[in-house]
């Protein structure tokens, strides 16, 4: 089903990150092309070599200017390039970063040049204090009204220690999403 499919893949730095390798392996192994974009705080958890060897694929980092000099790389990731574009893990600073709009990153620029005309996959990861604060619950109400398809959480117990939601929802589950969507 996912055969020949282009994902753009965009990490970010939830303690949750590490599911995001699996959720890369299970793309591949369904045959899709997984490009990953790394933010910032991702790479404080995470080496791009991790991905790099799942993907066989340069991962992106979000500094545009140490792009491929080929091409305009957030135009051609968004209008080009990608199938479907999937946030996961997400951050409430991604949320906050792409409901502000803000583009002076590589991934930021990315979903501005999209204009939803490919699927935009979100899910959240963060503490339950975090997922229940009104500028994060009104960030995603508005993404969502924009054309961002929110992923639920699962409640469980967080690495924080406490039982709740805000868990990122399974590498496996968030397959199936991709998969209805594409
Ligand atoms: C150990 C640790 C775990 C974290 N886990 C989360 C998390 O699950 N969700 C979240 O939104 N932020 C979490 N943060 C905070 C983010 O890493 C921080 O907001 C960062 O700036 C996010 O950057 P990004 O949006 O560029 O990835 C965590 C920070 C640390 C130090």
């Amino acid at each position: 089903m996912l055969k020949d499919k282009k994902i753009l893949l965009h990490v970010t730095g939830s303690i949750a990150c590490y599911k995001a390798c699996e959720l890369a392996n299970l793309l591949v192994k369904e045959g899709a092309e997984v490009q990953i974009s790394l933010s910032d705080g991702a790479l404080k958890f995470l080496q791009p070599a991790v991905f790099e060897g799942l993907t066989h694929k340069k991962a992106l980092t979000q500094n545009m200017f140490a792009c491929e000099p080929d091409c305009i790389p957030h135009i051609t990731l968004a209008q080009k390039w990608a199938d479907l574009i999937m946030i996961y893990p997400a951050s409430a600073n991604c949320i906050s970063r792409l409901a502000c709009g803000l583009s002076d990153d590589l991934f930021g620029a990315v979903f501005l040049a999209n204009n939803f005309d490919k699927p935009v996959l979100l899910a959240p990861a963060m503490n339950s204090n975090m997922f229940a604060h009104p500028a994060v619950q009104e960030n995603l109400k508005k993404l969502e009204s924009w054309g961002t398809k929110i992923l639920p959480t699962d409640e469980g117990r967080l690495a924080c220690g406490s039982v709740g939601k805000g868990k990122l929802i399974s590498p496996e589950t968030a397959v199936e999403f991709i998969k209805e969507s594409v």
